[in-house]
């Protein structure tokens, strides 16, 4: 099947955004977005529809099975993760790849996405002792540990701003895994952040809830952050 592919490129962070086209031949429907641009860049002969020659597409990957969050991009419209996106998708052929566009572009689909690490440590979302694992929280913290941090959640959420005060899902649902396995006793410096950086700028509108790569359980997730932080009660 001929496939059309647009990719929003920026040579650097300094560089003007500019759209190249191309159009390549795949056979395999099962081949995903990530090996597709593994195989654009080993062509040393590829050219945009143009006739320019194009040149290496700098896109981040590690695992290439949804399990590190690196190649998170926005895929014709949707922030996904592109070894998770089988070309076989793309009934009508035409594939566009942006960067996610609520992160810096350092070049092409890499984003620079330190804010949601430096929001992280802005709660002071850590354990200085040994996890204090109960029955209840297990699940909770079980379910938490599979955020990839990939800020899929952060492009969809209506109130999240890079930069602003509201840290959105990527910081609530590690919360839940931190407060689920943090004493009572200590928990008070993260209960006072996560009511200034999470529960006051929330709208519970859930947009982040169904785009999530992990299908992470998020409205529990949430409802679980604000019964221990805000309603002071168990984990459910
Ligand atoms: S909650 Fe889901 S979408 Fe958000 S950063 Fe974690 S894995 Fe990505
Ligand atoms: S529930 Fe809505 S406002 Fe809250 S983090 Fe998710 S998308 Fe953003
Ligand atoms: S490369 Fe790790 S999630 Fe895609």
């Amino acid at each position: 099947m001929i496939f059309h592919i647009e990719i929003l490129r920026q040579k650097n962070i300094a560089s003007d955004p500019y759209r190249q086209r191309m159009t390549v031949e795949a056979t395999d429907p099962k081949m995903t977005v990530a090996t597709l641009l593994k195989a654009l860049n080993a062509d040393p002969e590829l050219k945009d529809d143009s006739g320019n020659r194009v040149d290496e597409i700098k896109w981040e990957c590690s695992c290439l099975q949804k399990k590190c969050g690196a190649c998170a991009m926005r895929i014709n419209g949707k922030p996904r993760l592109a070894c998770d996106v089988k070309l076989g998708e793309f009934k009508k052929g035409e594939i566009v790849l942006e960067p996610l566009r609520k992160f810096p572009v350092i070049a092409d689909l890499i984003v620079d996405r330190s804010v949601m690490l430096d929001n992280l440590k802005a709660i002071t979302l850590w354990l200085e002792k040994e996890a204090n694992h109960t029955k209840k929280g297990e699940d909770i913290a079980y379910e938490a540990s599979r955020c990839l941090q990939c800020g899929c959640c952060l492009e969809v959420c209506p109130n999240y701003l890079s930069g602003d005060s509201f840290f959105s899902a990527a910081a609530f649902v590690p919360a839940a895994r931190i407060l689920s396995e943090l004493p009572k006793k200590e928990q008070a410096q993260i209960i006072g952040n996560y009511k200034s950086h999470v529960y006051q700028g929330c709208g519970k509108s859930l947009s982040c809830r169904d785009i999530c790569p992990a299908q992470i359980d998020i409205e529990q997730m949430l409802v679980n952050s604000n019964a221990v932080a805000v309603w002071k009660r168990y984990f459910k």
